[in-house]
C-alpha cells in the first residue's frame, strides 16, 4: 500500500503535479507571512478585503458571547440558531428571491442541491469549465450528464434537443457559473435563460465569484441582468467576497422547502457555527451599505489598472478585449475559443472579474514562474491538471480593493522581468 503511494508521489512530482500545503501565519489580506517573509498575497478570492473586517469580527465576537462557538447539532435537530435564519432572511433579500437556505461550504451547497433537484433518468447539461463541486454534485444525483463546450450555447441547444427528445417529460437541469473560477469570464447568462425557458428546463448558476464583484451592491450576475426571479437555482458561497465561509442556495420558496427536506449535505451535517453566520450578516449588510458599494467600486479600479498593465507590458497574446465599460452588462460571445495551448509565452484573458489567468501552457514553466515571482515577494498560484486541463496550467492573479496600486504595478514588472 505504503509502495503504490509512493509510486504515485513520484509521478506526480515528475509531472510537477504534485500539491503542498504552506503555512500562513498571518490573518488574510494583501499581505501574508509565509515561513517568516512577507509576501504580496494575489491569490486569495477575498476580493472586498473582509476576511479580517472589523465589523466582521466584531459581529462574530458578539455572537459567540451569546450563542456560543458550536451549533451542536444539525440544523433540523436543534441547531438552527436565530444568526442563520436572520442571514438567510436578509441573503434573500439581498439576491431579490423568495427565501435562502445556508450551507456549511460552497461545495456541500452543490452536493446537497443537485441530488435533490434531478435523479435518475434526469439530465444534467453542464458547462466543461464547470468547478468540481457542481461536477460531483451531479454525477452524485445518478442523473444523466452531458458537458456542453464552455459557453457554447449551439451546443448547449443541440444538447437540449436531445435531452428532450430522448427523455421526454422528464427534468433537464442546466448548470453553470456566473464567473468561471479558474479562467475568470462570465456566462452569456441572458441567452442561457432563454434556452432555459425555450425548453422548459431549470437553470442553477453558481454565482461563487460574482456575489460582491458584479452587479449593484455586489447582487452577484443574475441580480445585473435583471433575471433574479428567472433563474431557478442561485447558488453561491459566503467564504469568498463576503470574507467569511459557508454555502448559500436562493430561490423560491418550495426549492428552498425541498432542499431542508432533500439535501442530504444539508440534513446530515453539523449547522455551522452561528458566529459564522452573524458574520457572513456583517458581510451582507456591508455590501448592501454605500460604503460597501464604494469598496465594490475601489475593486474595479483595481481590476482595470491590473488589466491595463499586463496589456501594456505585453506578456502574452490575449482573446479579442472587450470595452470594459460594457462591463456593467456582462455579455460574452457565446462559443468564444479559449487558448489553452501549450504556448511557452504566458497568454492572458479578458478580465471581467477579479480574476486574471495568465496561461503559460506547460505545468514545470508555471510552476517556476509563480517560483521567480516568490521570489520576488509575491504569492501568485500555479495552477494545474487536474483544476484545469492538462497543458493548460496558469498563474491565477487575484485582485482584490485592498491592493495598492503600487502592488500591482510591481507585480505586473516582476511578471514581465519573468516572462520568457
Ligand atoms: C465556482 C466555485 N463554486 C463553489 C466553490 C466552493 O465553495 P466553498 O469554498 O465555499 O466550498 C468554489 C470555491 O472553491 C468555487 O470556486
Amino acid at each position: 500500500m505504503q509502495d503504490l503511494f509512493e509510486e504515485q508521489l513520484k509521478a506526480l512530482r515528475s509531472a510537477s503535479l504534485d500539491r503542498h500545503l504552506r503555512e500562513i501565519a498571518s490573518s488574510q489580506g494583501p499581505q501574508i507571512e509565509i515561513a517568516g517573509r512577507r509576501l504580496i498575497n494575489f491569490s486569495s478570492n477575498d476580493y472586498l478585503s473582509l476576511a479580517n473586517d472589523s465589523r466582521l469580527r466584531e459581529a462574530a465576537i458578539a455572537a459567540i458571547n451569546e450563542f456560543g462557538v458550536g451549533a451542536g447539532a444539525s440544523r433540523l435537530i436543534s441547531g438552527t440558531q436565530s444568526p442563520h435564519l436572520r442571514l438567510e432572511r436578509v441573503l434573500a433579500e439581498w439576491k431579490g428571491t423568495e427565501a435562502a437556505l445556508c450551507f456549511s461550504s460552497g461545495y456541500a451547497a452543490a452536493l446537497g442541491s443537485i441530488p435533490a433537484l434531478v435523479t435518475k433518468n434526469d439530465v444534467v447539461l453542464l458547462d466543461k469549465l464547470c468547478h468540481a463541486s457542481l461536477i460531483d454534485a451531479a454525477k452524485l444525483s445518478g442523473a444523466i450528464l452531458r458537458v456542453f463546450p464552455h459557453n457554447n450555447l449551439r451546443k448547449l441547444e443541440s444538447h437540449l434537443e436531445w435531452a428532450r427528445r430522448e427523455y421526454a417529460g422528464r427534468r433537464v437541469l442546466i448548470v453553470t457559473e456566473s464567473v468561471f473560477s479558474m479562467d475568470g469570464d462570465r456566462a452569456p447568462l441572458r441567452e442561457l435563460f432563454e434556452l432555459k425557458k425555450r425548453f422548459d428546463a431549470l437553470l442553477m448558476l453558481d454565482e461563487a465569484h460574482a456575489v460582491g464583484v458584479i452587479g449593484l451592491h455586489g447582487r452577484g450576475l443574475a441580480a445585473e441582468e435583471n433575471l433574479s426571479n428567472d433563474v431557478d437555482v442561485q447558488m453561491g458561497t459566503l467564504s469568498k467576497a463576503l470574507g467569511t465561509s459557508g454555502g448559500y442556495v436562493c430561490g423560491s420558496h418550495d426549492l428552498i422547502e425541498w432542499l431542508i427536506n432533500r439535501a442530504r449535505s444539508f440534513i446530515y451535517s453539523t449547522a455551522p457555527p452561528p458566529a459564522i453566520a452573524a458574520a457572513a450578516l456583517a458581510a451582507v449588510n456591508f455590501l448592501s451599505s454605500p460604503e460597501g458599494e464604494e469598496r465594490r467600486l475601489l475593486l474595479w479600479k483595481r481590476i482595470r489598472l491590473m488589466r491595463e498593465l499586463l496589456l501594456s507590458l505585453d506578456v502574452g497574446r490575449w482573446t479579442p478585449a472587450r470595452d470594459l465599460s460594457e462591463l456593467g452588462v456582462g455579455r460574452l460571445d457565446a462559443g468564444s475559443k479559449r487558448s489553452t495551448s501549450n504556448a511557452q509565452r504566458p497568454t492572458l484573458n479578458v478580465p471581467t472579474s477579479a480574476i486574471f489567468p495568465l496561461l503559460v501552457g506547460d505545468e514545470h514553466a508555471a510552476l517556476d514562474l509563480a517560483a521567480a515571482l516568490k521570489d520576488e515577494g509575491f504569492l501568485v498560484p500555479a495552477i494545474r491538471y487536474p483544476t484545469v486541463a492538462k497543458g493548460s496550467a496558469r498563474l491565477r492573479i487575484t485582485v482584490t480593493a485592498a491592493h495598492e496600486e503600487d502592488h500591482i504595478q510591481s507585480l505586473c514588472e516582476a511578471i514581465k522581468r519573468n516572462s520568457p
